[in-house]
């Protein structure tokens, strides 16, 4: 099954590296990061895993939890810390689901059988804390996600969210910010009192309100 921007996120409880864990508790009113790798043991999986580690008070302070999953047995997670931690200067400390099973992969569908047969690809899901899925990424077992980017994408998120803007292409915080099409240049001139530059009717630029 194929989870679709807007969808509410499915609930799981299941075994992790920090105990028998129920997903919608661990996340509560936070924002979530949900992700899936191939396999323990893996060197791709190891940066990965070692960078969300040794970020993760960057998703802290976006008040976002993060929480991992692959097919692999919670045991063999916690021994494969062991080589993360040595390799990438820190081990897992957020859980890390041991989906032997597959119930996790198989709700959310992380299991693209034509790419990889038997084990979860490479997936991202953003979720909000009403628990919609707000951005699904995934990516093949050859090439290793970015973090910046999900926490780029998490900023706009969290920026956009319930205001009338869109950010543009390549836009980082501090940014230039698009002001919705919806919006009249009047009430504009009132909501953006940094004030705007008109390139088209349809695309106006307005500095970061928050920024
Ligand atoms: C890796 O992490 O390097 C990897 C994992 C599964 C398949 C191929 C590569």
């Amino acid at each position: 099954m194929t989870i679709q921007l807007g969808e509410t996120a499915p609930d799981f409880t299941a075994e992790t590296t920090e105990g028998r864990l129920n997903f919608y508790e661990y996340l509560g009113d936070h924002w979530g990061v949900l992700f899936s790798h191939p396999a323990d043991f893996t060197p791709v999986c190891t940066t990965e895993l070692g960078a969300f580690a040794n970020r993760k008070d960057e998703f802290t302070s976006r008040n976002t939890r993060i929480i991992g999953v692959s097919v692999d047995s919670v045991e063999s997670h916690k021994k494969w810390s062991v080589d993360i931690a040595e390799t990438q200067g820190r081990g897992l400390n957020y859980p890390l689901v041991g989906d032997e099973d597959r119930t996790v992969a198989n709700l959310y569908g992380m299991i693209h059988p034509k790419a990889l047969e038997t084990a979860t690809v490479r997936t991202v899901f953003i979720i909000g804390p009403d628990k919609k899925v707000k951005l699904t990424l995934t990516y093949p077992a050859s090439v290793g996600r970015n973090i910046d980017e999900i926490l780029r994408v998490l900023d706009a998120l969290q920026l956009t969210t319930g205001y009338s803007i869109s950010t543009p292409v390549d836009w980082k915080q501090g940014g230039e910010v698009i002001i919705s099409p919806a919006i009249s240049d009047e009430d504009a001139k009132t909501k953006f009192p940094k004030g705007f530059r008109t390139l088209k009717p349809y695309l106006r630029l307005t500095p970061q309100p928050d920024a």
